[in-house]
């Protein structure tokens, strides 16, 4: 069985035909690491590329969210059936919640039950936890006590590094994914990126991979692009020096690009 990739591929914002076509393209590329959510409508189509590539189920690591609207206990099981028919498989690899509960409508007892029993139930190998603050990863490990949580999957590139959450987590035994690891395309226009890339004949996002297993985060950038998907996938020919990596250090400024008005209070 699988063990989380440390780089998967995210597919938020695709929609139909490009959904299954960038997952296919993932697959063959030699991906096995696949980021959807219920709230991307996408995971029909990710099911359809899943089947057609053929491969053993063991081989893949598939993530799946619950969004908010079902976290209440009359959904949320019901909600991972469906996305489950979706995704024309018997369980994910990991299934988290995609955002805490906004203003704690639904207590985090009761949600995280739920997706405790969705483990039990054998709908899911793994749990994990999105958009967590600190205070809520604590209350969470206190709930489900420790060693059951995965990771916590957040914002996190070079211009927000979220450096207390990882650490906090990191301390709580809970590994961190980073979500939009390219700032949505901002790091390959970055200079000093640029020159570090152009020094290891790289170009940006491969050198910002590198800098993130350095770090122990794990990445799920997307790409609609088979050749950019083939260079994120080949990041590892890259190896940065500790000069590098501080200077990566220091791009830090808390650009923070996804804050909806549900979001929790940011530490
Ligand atoms: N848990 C959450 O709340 C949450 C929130 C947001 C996102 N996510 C997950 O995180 C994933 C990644 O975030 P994201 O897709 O928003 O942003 P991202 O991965 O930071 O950036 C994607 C952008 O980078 C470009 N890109 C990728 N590889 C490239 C390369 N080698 N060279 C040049 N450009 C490249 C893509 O363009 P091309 O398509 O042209 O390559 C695309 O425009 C999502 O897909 C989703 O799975 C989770």
């Amino acid at each position: 069985m699988q063990s989380m990739p440390q780089l998967g591929v995210g597919t938020f914002r695709l929609e139909g035909e490009v959904a299954r076509k960038t997952v296919s393209d993932a697959l063959s590329t030699g991906f096995r690491h696949i980021d959807t959510a219920q709230f991307y409508g996408n995971e029909e189509e990710i099911g359809n590329a899943i089947q057609t590539a053929g491969l053993p189920r063991e081989e893949l690591f598939v993530t799946t969210k619950v969004w908010h609207d079902h976290l209440d206990k009359g959904h949320f099981i019901p909600s991972v059936h469906e996305s489950l028919n979706k995704l024309k498989m018997a369980y994910v690899d990991l299934l988290l919640i995609h955002w805490p509960s906004p203003n704690d409508h639904i207590p985090m007892e009761s949600y995280l039950a739920s997706l405790k029993q969705a483990k039990e139930e054998g709908l899911t190998r793994h749990i994990g936890v999105s958009n967590f603050t600190m205070a809520q990863i604590d209350k969470a490990v206190e709930i489900l006590g420790e060693g059951e949580i995965l990771t916590n999957q957040v914002e996190l590139h070079p211009f927000m590094q979220n450096r207390q959450v990882v650490e906090h987590c990191k301390q709580a035994g809970i590994s961190t994914t980073a979500y939009m690891p390219f700032a949505v395309g901002e790091v390959m226009k970055n200079d000093e990126l640029k020159a570090i890339a152009d020094a290891h004949g790289a170009n940006p996002a491969q050198v910002v991979l590198a800098w993130m297993e350095v770090k122990g985060i794990h990445a799920i950038p997307s790409s609609t692009n088979k050749d950019h998907l083939q260079a994120n996938f080949d990041y590892t020919a890259v190896t940065l020096s500790e000069d590098d990596v501080a200077r990566i250090d220091e791009l830090d400024n808390g650009e923070r690009i996804v804050d909806p008005d549900f979001a929790p209070q940011w530490d």
